[in-house]
């Protein structure tokens, strides 16, 4: 039964009720007092019952009525506050617009979102449509007139400053009593989701691509040093013609490229040991102080500050890294350069190592994507742009940090932080 019935059936009872007690009184007191009143008085008795009845059943109706409509009354208050509490800390942006796309309501969020106060938007017309993007609204809202639901699309908002931005977005008709239709539009930023599923695509391309290259890589190795052999002993057989020299010098870049290509895509276990910074610093210098003074640049080695220092590392690779950063400072200096690397503690509590070179430093545009896989500056066959991208997979690997300072003309400075192992770890430890 709806709630209109109800009230005419407790007041229509309660009447009847009240009524009968009246008469019941009425009755009671004509039995005690007036039992042998004549006609006239027994006659304005009735009349008076008759008034009095319908006095009380006129107040009572008053009463039940005015109370009936205070009650209604604070409901609907009540009901108003909370929808707009549900609107208001509603987590999206809901826009309640006209067909014309006149702003009637807007929440909390979609102040936030948007950047638009509601004084100051109510009855404009919506502004966070970009132009490229209300003939798609218009379709949306036709879609919601002809009964179909437009729920969590992926559309383009813009904010206060005119940025665009994605938001989820659902469209709802919205009806008053048959008045002229509204749109209720509730949005979310997405931005963050859309950022880490953009990441998520490109982590997959990369790893695809990075299985690729390791498997191509790996047919190639065998190949290249069979090859490079052949080359070799030919070169000696029937001397050099010119022809040969650039034969092995192709395919000694290739065999570079391919080994790059396998430092980078390496999977699998690292084999972490606690290893002695000065120690591994001094073993690369003398490895590579050959190639150096061959190409008449001189290396300084200062390892004093790092003495006793220690990391946990896997030693292969961090003496690929230092090597890396070895020959980039080759590449770097003329004839005559100077070439420095330094080891000691940082005064964030690691252990940093520090290649330095006087040669032609990095433009702070080509700085800011030095460690982008196969981003170089080195002409066609002569770099692969993986050097300093294996040297942040394995900074990153090993809880450490890589950074280059540079200045172009003066020279740069690479230098790699790993976490220091403290005296309480075992020497011989291994940790993986
Ligand atoms: N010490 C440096 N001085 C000047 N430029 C540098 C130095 N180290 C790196 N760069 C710049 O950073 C780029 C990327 O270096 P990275 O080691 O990753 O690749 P690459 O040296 O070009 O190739 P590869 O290491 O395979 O020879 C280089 O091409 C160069 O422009
Ligand atoms: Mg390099």
């Amino acid at each position: 039964m709806g709630q209109k019935h109800w009230f005419w059936a407790t007041l229509t009872l309660s009447s009847i009720t009240l009524v009968a007690f009246v008469f019941a009184g009425w009755e009671l007191v004509e039995n005690r007092f007036f039992r042998d009143a004549n006609y006239l008085t027994l006659h304005y008795l009735y009349i008076t019952r008759g008034v009095a009845s319908s006095l009380v059943l006129t107040f009572w109706a008053a009463w039940f009525v005015l109370r009936q409509r205070r009650q209604s009354e604070e409901d609907l208050r009540r009901s108003n506050e909370r929808y707009r509490g549900l609107l208001e800390d509603f987590p999206g942006g809901v826009i309640l617009y006209d067909k014309e796309l006149r702003v009637v309501e807007w929440n909390a969020s979609a102040e936030q979102m948007y950047g638009y106060r509601k004084s100051e938007i109510a009855g404009r017309p919506l502004p966070t449509v970009p132009s490229e993007r209300v003939e798609e609204l218009r379709e949306f809202m036709r879609q919601v007139d002809g009964g179909e639901p437009v729920l969590n699309v992926e559309t383009m908002r813009l904010d206060r400053n005119g940025v665009p931005f994605p938001v989820q977005l659902s469209l709802r008709p919205f009806r008053e009593r048959g008045e002229a239709i509204h749109y209720l539009e509730a949005t979310y930023d997405i931005r963050e989701r859309v950022r880490w599923r953009d990441a998520m695509v490109e982590l997959e391309k990369l790893t695809s691509m990075g299985k690729m290259a390791a498997g191509t890589a790996h047919h190639l190795n065998s190949p290249l040093a069979a090859l490079l052999l052949r080359v070799e002993l030919m070169r000696e057989r029937i001397g050099d013609d010119g022809d040969l020299a650039r034969i092995e010098e192709g395919l000694k870049f290739c065999r570079h490229f391919v080994r790059r290509l396998l430092d980078f895509s390496r999977s699998g276990p690292v084999n972490k040991e606690i290893q002695d910074v000065e120690a591994a610093v001094q073993s690369v210098a003398a490895f590579f102080q050959p190639v150096i003074q061959a190409r008449h640049a001189t290396l300084t080695v200062e390892t004093e500050q790092g003495r006793g220092l220690r990391v946990c590392a896997d030693r292969n690779l961090l003496e690929t890294v230092l090597l890396i950063l070895l020959s980039n400072a080759l590449d770097a200096v003329p004839a005559g350069g100077e070439i420095g690397m330094w080891c000691g503690p940082s005064r964030d509590d690691q252990a940093e190592i520090a290649v330095r070179d006087n040669g032609a430093g990095i433009s702070s545009a080509d700085l800011a994507r030095v460690f982008e896989p196969f981003f170089t500056t080195k002409e066609p066959g002569k770099g692969t742009g993986l050097g300093l991208a294996i040297a942040r997979n394995f900074a990153n690997e090993h809880g450490g940090s890589i950074r280059l300072e540079s200045e172009p003309g003066k020279g740069t400075t690479a230098i790699i932080g790993l976490p220091l192992v403290t005296a309480s770890v075992p020497a011989e430890g291994v940790l993986r």
